[in-house]
């Protein structure tokens, strides 16, 4: 079943989030925001994008010099990100309203580039892991953090089920992984199974062209 999520549904939902996002969101799925900013291997020289940073819960994890890009579709979810910015005096973080699906910055901008549960609550997945491979250079790291649809088939078959309830709330509870790696070229270098009841998982891949 397929059932799609529009761009106003999203921006909607996350104007209504935006006040409460943290106190839903931080520490259930602490645990793999830390795994994936690790597997970003970060060195002092990269700079690193990161797509749909939301109110910023991984601003703290970076190293504080870090040169960081963050863009959003929610300028509500980006406010926070700001305050979160000031509060932990990080000199070299940029933070921009952008649309992911058609990013403002020149092919080979960043070293590295980071998603964390926001794949699946982008309107056009394949198009914004695209524009992610474009605007990273070749040999690159990219690391995605989401719940992706289960291989089991019974908990496959409930998050097909849950589905259109999910989209209304502004995510896909089925995106398949394999598939959605494939339309856009990417191989996994690493799959790890993250947070609770290890239901999410971390994909890093290197940007081979
Ligand atoms: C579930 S939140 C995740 C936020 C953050 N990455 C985190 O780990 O807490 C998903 C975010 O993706 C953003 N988003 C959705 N579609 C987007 C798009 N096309 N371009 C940029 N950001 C988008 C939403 O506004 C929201 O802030």
């Amino acid at each position: 079943m397929d059932v799609a999520l529009e761009k106003r549904q999203v921006e909607r939902a996350y104007e209504l989030y935006a006040p409460v996002y943290d106190f839903i969101f931080d520490w259930i799925f602490s645990p793999g925001r830390v795994a994936a900013v690790k597997h970003l291997d970060l060195q002092p020289t990269d700079s690193v994008l990161e797509v749909g940073i939301g109110t910023g819960l991984n601003l703290p994890l970076y190293p504080p010099s870090c040169r960081l890009t963050g863009i959003d579709l929610s300028q509500e979810m980006l406010d926070k990100a700001i305050e979160r910015v000031q509060n932990l005096t990080m000199p070299n973080v940029t933070l921009k309203v952008m649309d992911a699906t058609s990013m403002d910055f020149a092919d080979g901008e960043f070293d590295k580039a980071v998603a964390t549960y926001t794949i699946s609550a982008v309107p056009d997945p394949i198009a914004v892991l695209r524009e992610m491979r474009r605007v990273v250079k070749p040999g690159g790291i990219l690391v995605i953090l989401n719940h992706f649809r289960s291989q089991r088939r019974l908990t496959g078959f409930a998050e097909d089920l849950l589905a259109p309830l999910c989209t209304r709330l502004g995510w896909k509870s089925n995106l398949a992984l394999g598939p959605l790696l494939s339309q856009v070229g990417l191989t996994p270098e690493l799959i790890v199974k993250v947070n609770m009841f290890d239901g999410w998982r971390l994909v890093k891949c290197v940007n081979r062209k």
